[in-house]
């Protein structure tokens, strides 16, 4: 496919990347191999110095993981984009390359938990300050802004409260103190939105959600400009925290479907919130795709659909939201999302667990609280299963 082509989004999603080998296989090849072998000791010096391009090894080069990064930028509107083992690699791996002793980074208090362990726990070993933002006021993250920020990272939705983030507002912010605006794209995926269209620098992801979109295999990628990208290609080539084959293979044929199934779970969420709101038993519905949403409109700016992901409060605390988790028959309690299978999540003792309680409170995260990853199910019985907890 000539990068001449002016191609939509579906039709990237399926075409865009592939290199056929001398077989003429129609389906991407999984390369499973962990080196490749060179014509002579030349080529090999050649390809080990970057004068000529090609694959070497497999920590770094892989032709079915570039044939994934290359997917993955077309579909971002991506200069470029590096694979990793996983989200939390991908964030990892863009932080080590980016940052340095001294620097400082304004992180939204609306990211995933692993993502604020990281920034307050272990970044902060390696000389590198991190400002919460509780709340989505751009202001707030202006006010936050230092000298020596460096980045400002944020997720939109957030994950679980589904809180929408201004993204142009945000790179205006980020921009005017010289630093990068990093979006987490996890809960939209490039089907429902496109952050650097918006003025983004980089997109992070988890492909382990909706990318591979069947819950099969973890994986992550950093989309951006390639001055950025470049300094986390070094930085996995000598660390190491890579995509393997196997798993790019897997996520590659799930981006051939990603439209498709985010559109289909977008419209079950949608009517899943609508019916949860009405629900007596039910304190408040969080999903962007209600008018009901603080932000609904800033959402349906910046986002296709409402997405997948619906969070509710029960009314009451801990004791009747895990009364609707545990009389679920079928509905999957695991931390995942971003599955086919809906899955059910109590955040303030799972994903959010590790989180000080006062973080927890800042982020608006209560013991009431249940998150909902709609999958492909027939709604009725999404519904039913949750109502034998919830209206029992
Ligand atoms: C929004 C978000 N970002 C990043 C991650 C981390 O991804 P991974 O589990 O692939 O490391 C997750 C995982 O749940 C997530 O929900």
């Amino acid at each position: 496919m000539s990068s001449q082509d002016s191609l939509q989004l579906e039709t990237l999603a399926v075409r865009a990347g592939q290199e056929r080998s001398q077989f003429g296989e129609h389906a991407e090849a999984l390369y499973l191999t962990s080196s490749f072998v060179f014509d002579n000791a030349a080529q090999a010096a050649a390809r080990f110095s970057g004068a000529e391009a090609g694959n070497v090894y497999s920590r770094f080069t892989n032709p079915t993981v570039t044939m994934f990064q290359e997917r993955l930028a077309a579909l971002e509107g991506a200069e470029d984009c590096i694979a990793t083992a996983s989200g939390m690699a991908a964030i990892l791996s863009t932080v080590m390359a980016l940052l340095q002793v001294g620097d400082h980074v304004v992180v939204s208090r609306g990211t995933f938990g692993s993502t604020q362990q990281l920034f307050s726990n272990i970044m902060p070993r390696f000389g590198v300050e991190a400002s919460f933002v509780a709340g989505t006021d751009p202001a707030a993250f202006r006010s936050a802004c230092k000298p020596n920020t460096k980045l400002v990272f944020i997720e939109t939705p957030s994950n679980p409260l589904t809180e929408i983030y201004d993204i142009a507002a945000l790179a205006d912010v980020a921009h005017a103190a010289n630093a990068l605006l990093i979006v987490d794209n996890c809960f939209c995926s490039p089907a429902l939105q496109r952050p650097i269209e918006f003025g983004a620098d980089l997109v992070v992801h988890s492909a382990t959600k909706y990318l591979d979109g069947q819950g099969r295999v973890l994986g992550g990628a950093v989309c951006g400009k390639r001055t950025h990208t470049e300094e986390v290609f070094k930085f996995l080539r000598t660390a190491g925290p890579t995509l393997s084959a196997f798993n790019a293979w897997v996520i590659l044929k799930g981006l051939e479907t990603l439209k498709i199934r985010m559109l289909a779970q977008s419209a079950n969420a949608l009517e899943l919130a609508r019916r949860l709101e009405a629900n007596p038993a039910v304190a408040r519905v969080f999903y962007p795709g209600l008018t009901s949403h603080p932000q609904h409109e800033l959402a349906m700016r910046q986002q296709v659909t409402g997405g997948g992901i619906v969070a509710f409060e029960v009314k009451g605390g801990r004791e009747e939201a895990w009364r609707v988790v545990d009389n679920c028959k079928w509905l999957s309690i695991t931390a995942n999302l971003g599955d086919t299978k809906t899955t059910i999540t109590h955040p303030s003792s799972t994903t959010h667990g590790r989180i000080s309680a006062e973080a927890r409170e800042e982020a608006g995260i209560q013991e009431s609280l249940l998150r909902i990853a709609v999958g492909l199910e027939a709604v009725d019985d999404i519904e039913a299963d949750l109502s034998r907890g919830l209206n029992g």
